[in-house]
Formats: C-alpha cells, structure tokens, sequence
C-alpha cells in the first residue's frame, strides 16, 4: 500500500468509508475492517449523518470492533461534522461543531478524533465561529487535524481568514466518470462543450495541489451521484472494455484498474471505498500503486466519455 503525505503525518493512499455499514452484523464490520488492514488500509472514514440514526455508523463500528487502546492508536479515525440531516440543512456554528464532535466521541468510543472534516459547505458559514470551535476541540485534544469537504478554493479562503488550523483534506466527488474536478481544466476555455464549464468552484484539484491539501476522492466507484457503480454496468460498454483488458494487463481484477485511475494522478489524493464486501476492499487496494502510463489514463478517461480537445 502505498502511502502519501496528508498534513504534518502520512497515510494510505486508499482508505475505508464506513457509511454503509449500519445494517452490518459485528462479524461482518470485524471482517471488512481486518481485510482493510491486511491491506495496508489503517484509516476509516466516518461522519455524524452515516447510519439510519445520527452518529449511527459510528457506534456500530465501535461495537463491533471494541478497540483496546493500542488498537485505537494504530488507526486514523476521520469524521465529519456540519450536516443536519433533518432538513436537511448545513450547520457551521460553534454550538453545532461542538455538540456534533462530543457524539462522534461517545459513539466511537474513544477520546480523540484524528482528522474532523466539516462536510458540506455551509451557505451561513462564519469563519470566526469554525475558529472558535476549532481552537476548542484542538486545544481540548478532542480533535487533532481539520479539514474540509465538497468545498470550493474561496470557501477554503474564506474560513482561513479565521482558522488558524492548517486545512490537512478536501474530501470531493471524483471518479472516472463523474471528474469534473479534472475534466474542465482538459476542455478549458472550450466554446459549446459543458466540460469547459467550472462546476467546480474553478479549479479545485490545482488550487489543493498549491496548498497542500491532500484530496480525498468520494464515490470512487459511482457513475454518479449515487447512480449505481459504472463496474460492469452497461451504461458504460467502451469504459468497462478498456478497464478490463487494463485488468487483464496488470494481473488485477477491474475494481484495481477504477482505483488505479485516481492513485495515479500525481496529486497524491486518497480513495475513499465505500464497498461493504471484504473481496472488493481487497482488490481495490491492489490499485494503490499500479503504474498507469500516461496513454492508457487518458484512455480510461476518454472511454469514460470525456473530451480530449
Ligand atoms: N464527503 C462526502 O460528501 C461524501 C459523500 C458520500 C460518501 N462519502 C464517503 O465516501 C465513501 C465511499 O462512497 P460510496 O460508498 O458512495 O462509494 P463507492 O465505493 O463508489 O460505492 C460503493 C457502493 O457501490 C456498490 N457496488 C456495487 N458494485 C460494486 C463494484 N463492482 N465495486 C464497488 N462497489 C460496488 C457497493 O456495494 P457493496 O457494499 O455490496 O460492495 C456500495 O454500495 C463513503 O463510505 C463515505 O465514507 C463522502
């Protein structure tokens, strides 16, 4: 598993989400979990929305894995914060910022969040709130690292006009067929194409890159938003020949090649999985470090039905 700068520290370049395990006996999350860590995935995404009850996916993981305190210490524990889900609305107070880590803590059961992302930008953010709340939870050890999601280059301007906290992840939609966050730069300044078009708050791949932040890709699987993975699907007959004979290739199975295609791009960004099934965590991870050249990338990105102008 190859591992990438993410902030002050490092980690796996492929890393397991755990929005899907609510209905997961603790067998299944203690054999998800173990096949992640043989391969080399020490890092689990969460948020306080995953699960049918809030903070819901959260304590499930907790049950089933019951950590002892060195267990605890050997993983990176990400959640996220800001969603209200009964609404739905978004929600970047300090009230809520605070309230939310607290039921992470109790949920997970452990003392200490490693990275705390806020989720989705909130429309009433201020910035000064997001500082107070973070100077809290750092200055408590609640919380050691902060970041961001779905957020565009000003909003991160933005809060850092008052965040003193290095924004270590900007955690986005991406996947070889939903990449508008690279497509547009491919197509830029195309008249009639809507690849051109900046959907993406312009340019958020490049400006992170500047930054240092470490993206981490969403949906890696999705033909969209939560339309159902593209692997195997025949919606995408041309996509999934090239991933296959790529596969075949490299001696891996496609889901390696699907992996491969954002690991590859050199901003070192993380793929978030989101498969509950241990055989797919595992194929995934063979795609951590699969040296795609750069003919047989663009290749996957063209018969993903991007434009190379
Ligand atoms: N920041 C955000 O706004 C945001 C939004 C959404 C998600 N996330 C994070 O990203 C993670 C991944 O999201 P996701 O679950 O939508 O991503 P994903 O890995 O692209 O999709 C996984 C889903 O696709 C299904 N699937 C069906 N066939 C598959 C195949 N051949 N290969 C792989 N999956 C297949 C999986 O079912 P099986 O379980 O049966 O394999 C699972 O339901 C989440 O767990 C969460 O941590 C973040």
């Amino acid at each position: 598993m190859k591992r990438i700068p993410l902030g002050q520290t490092e980690a796996p370049n492929v890393v397991l989400g755990l929005m899907r395990i609510a209905d997961k006996t603790d067998d299944e999350i203690r054999h998800l979990v173990a096949t992640a860590r043989d391969a080399g995935i020490d890092f689990f995404d969460h948020a306080d929305v995953y699960g049918r009850a809030l903070h819901g996916c959260e304590s499930r993981f907790a049950e089933a894995m019951q950590l002892s305190p060195s267990e605890r210490a050997e993983i990176t524990i990400q959640t996220k914060a800001g969603i209200v889900g009964d609404g739905p609305y978004f929600d970047f107070s300090y009230e809520h910022l605070i309230e939310s880590v607290e039921g992470s803590l109790r949920a997970l059961q452990t003392d200490y969040i490693d990275i705390l992302l806020l989720h989705r930008p909130d429309a009433l953010v201020e910035p000064e709130e997001v500082a107070r709340a973070f100077d809290e939870l750092e200055a408590s050890g609640k919380v050691r690292a902060f970041g961001v999601s779905n957020h565009t280059p000003r909003q991160i301007d933005l809060l850092a006009t008052a965040v003193s906290q290095p924004l270590v992840a900007n955690q986005l939609q991406l996947s070889i067929t939903h990449a508008p966050i690279i497509a547009q730069g491919v197509a830029s300044n195309m008249v009639g194409t809507d690849q051109s078009l900046t959907i993406d708050g312009g340019g958020i791949l490049d400006y992170c890159r500047i930054k240092g932040i470490t993206v981490q890709a969403w949906s890696p699987f999705q033909a969209g938003f939560f339309t159902g993975t593209f692997l195997g699907s025949d919606d995408y007959p041309e996509l999934n020949a090239v991933i296959d004979r790529l596969a075949a290739a490299y001696d891996v199975p496609a889901i390696a090649i699907a992996t491969a295609w954002i690991t590859r791009h050199p901003a070192e960004m993380q793929v978030v999985l989101g498969t509950t099934s241990p055989e797919r965590v595992a194929g995934a991870a063979l795609g951590s470090d699969i040296p795609l050249s750069r003919s047989e990338w663009y290749e996957l990105f063209r018969a993903a039905g991007h434009k190379v102008p």
